[in-house]
């Protein structure tokens, strides 16, 4: 699909998505009611940045550590023990493919994996098929407003359960918690367990004390983002110290900074937390750099990914689910 003034930009519904192996229309593609995804949230995913950068004249379009996703996707299958059905070759030639099918010069890709379709029960089925779906939308730009002036977080206990590492479309706990901060007018919950951060409900959060960022260790308890490691490999490049710890409820209250981060919103100053400001109550000199320094970084990692793309011979369309 190319965009020119006799075929505009798809409006999202109109896209393309891939479902086991055929290509159709977004709006037609269905799945069985006994799809497990759907009877018991029995699946995983990922959703990944597509921008295009670059100077003027040499700009490309690409995912953002597309690698590092289908890594984490094949941790999330492990886990709940659904055998990954596409290679890491295919699964980056779907991702190549999907974004290529459409227009837009932003996408936020979305791709699951359920245990597929049986008979409600419980137990895993005998010989369910995985089912595969990938699609894409248009990403609108982060709002300016947010990036220049910050936004509002409130916080709450960490009620979910203890496999927050999987990345796992059962969300309820975090569909809850979104809610919870648009219902208090803010735009993310910081999420607390025993009196330590966790995580916000669709985001990683960092902590800037004295020029030093933190952020919780990995460990069931949160997703490792691919953003917020993105975020602390750009800092330790750059020469600021992360340090991975146990970051206590208390340190949200003497923070100089803090930072919301997740493919979808890449790095944003959290100005407000429970109606009290942090730091200076503007995004701080911190932020102001690694917003920056996000941006070159996803002109470098554009550079990878195309040439990692150009020294793969197989370009062709994944059509036929892996056997
Ligand atoms: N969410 N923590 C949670 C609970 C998340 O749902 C997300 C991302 C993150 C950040 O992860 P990453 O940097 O890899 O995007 C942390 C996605 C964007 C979503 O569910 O839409």
């Amino acid at each position: 699909m190319i965009e020119s003034r006799s075929n505009p930009a798809p409006d999202w519904q109109q896209a393309t998505c891939y479902l086991n192996g055929e290509w159709t229309a977004l709006i037609d593609a269905k799945v069985s009611v006994l799809d497990r995804g759907f009877i018991f949230g029995d699946g995983v995913y990922e959703v990944i940045a597509v921008d295009t950068v670059g100077a003027d004249g040499a700009k490309t379009r690409a995912p953002f550590r597309a690698n590092e996703h289908f890594a984490r996707l094949r941790r999330s299958l492990d886990a709940v023990r659904i055998d990954n059905p596409l290679s890491l070759e295919q699964w980056l030639d779907l991702t190549a493919d999907v974004i290529d099918r459409h227009p837009w010069p932003r996408q936020l890709v979305y791709v699951q994996v359920t245990r597929g379709v049986a008979k409600r029960d419980h137990p895993f089925p005998a010989g369910a098929v995985p089912t595969v779906f990938v699609s894409t939308s248009p990403w609108p730009s982060i709002p300016n407003e947010q990036i220049e002036h910050g936004v509002a977080a409130v916080t709450h206990v960490d009620e979910r359960w203890l496999h927050c590492d999987i990345k796992s479309t059962s969300l309820l706990g975090n569909v809850l918690m979104k809610q919870y901060a648009i219902d208090k007018g803010a735009s993310e919950t910081v999420m607390l367990r025993d009196g330590y951060l966790t995580e916000g409900s669709s985001t990683n959060i960092s902590v800037i004390k004295d020029g030093v960022i933190s952020t919780p260790p990995k460990t069931v308890q949160l997703l490792p983002g691919i953003t917020v490691d993105g975020i602390a490999h750009i800092a330790t490049q750059r020469g600021v110290k992360v340090d991975v710890r146990p970051v206590a409820a208390s340190e949200l209250k003497t923070a100089d900074e803090i930072w919301l981060s997740s493919s979808g919103r890449e790095v944003l100053a959290i100005v407000t937390l429970d109606g009290a400001p942090v730091g200076s109550q503007k995004p701080g000199p911190m932020y102001c750099k690694m917003h920056e320094w996000f941006q070159l970084a996803k002109q470098e990692d554009a550079r990878a990914w195309h040439a990692q793309r150009g020294a793969s011979p197989n370009k062709s369309h994944v059509g036929e689910r892996a056997a």
